[in-house]
């Protein structure tokens, strides 16, 4: 549907007729060749941000799906870069492509939740790319709590999200119709597919990193189609 390798109308539908997890099982070997990995143009300069390579201890990558940013932080890392995904399918994916990536760092992959992180107090960067939809609003101060428990103090967490498009915008409507069928697919079939846009855009996003014990920036150094993307650094207070 989207690229000669990627995957069918069919087989998307199959994805989205299944739980979050199965869905992303199936898509796995096809999904670097689909929108919704994290184009390289993005990552790029939150990879700059993060400084010159071997900069940093250890990195987290949450929702690392094919390992996408995992790539990117690998030579940044003196010790261990590692993802957490709750696909085994994506995890497999990213055992390979990541090994396969510049850097000596070693790779960690572990099937996790990124509502119940195991980590204390270990990376010096934390980053969550195209993942926030997973997150239901209700959960976000949860999810926040444990990405500033697995950071270092100082360390930081790195994302890139947008600004709220205003109502007048057809993005707008694209991404709350999506929405709106999602909702409808969830109330009439079980399992649900929890994935859900606009819901971590940069007002949201500072005032639940705020209250959960980060200072907070945002840069825009995206332009063309991106331009409408911010990269945030959310600094751990203490
Ligand atoms: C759209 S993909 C993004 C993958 C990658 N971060 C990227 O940017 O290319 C979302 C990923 O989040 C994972 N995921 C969804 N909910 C999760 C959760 N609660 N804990 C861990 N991983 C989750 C999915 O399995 C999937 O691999």
């Amino acid at each position: 549907m989207f690229h000669p390798e990627g995957p069918s109308l069919k087989e998307l539908a199959i994805q989205a007729m299944s739980s979050t997890t199965r869905g992303y099982d199936l898509l796995a070997p096809k999904f670097e060749h689909t929108p919704f990995r994290t184009p390289d143009d993005l990552l790029a300069p939150m990879a700059q941000a993060v400084g010159p390579d071997g900069s940093v201890e250890a990195a987290l990558d949450i929702c690392c799906g094919t390992g996408a940013a995992m790539r990117w932080l690998r030579p940044k890392c003196t010790s261990h870069v590692t993802g957490i995904d709750l696909s085994a399918g994506m995890l497999e994916e990213a055992d390979r492509q990541v090994n396969a990536a510049d850097g000596t760092a070693e790779v960690r992959l572990a099937q996790e939740n990124a509502m119940d992180m195991p980590f204390r107090a270990e990376f010096d960067v934390v980053t969550c790319n195209g993942a926030f939809g997973h997150i239901l609003e209700p959960d976000q101060d949860t999810f926040a709590h444990g990405v500033h428990r697995a950071l270092k103090p100082g360390g930081r967490f790195m994302f890139i999200t947008r600004q709220m498009p205003g109502v007048t915008n057809p993005t707008w409507w694209a991404y709350r119709g999506f929405n709106a069928v999602m909702h409808v697919r969830n109330f009439v079939y079980k399992p649900p597919f929890i994935m859900f846009y606009l819901t971590f855009t940069v007002d949201r996003a500072r005032e639940v990193l705020e209250r959960n014990g980060f200072s907070v920036e945002f840069r825009a150094p995206y332009s063309g189609r991106f331009a409408p993307a911010r990269l945030c650094i959310a600094t751990r207070k203490e």
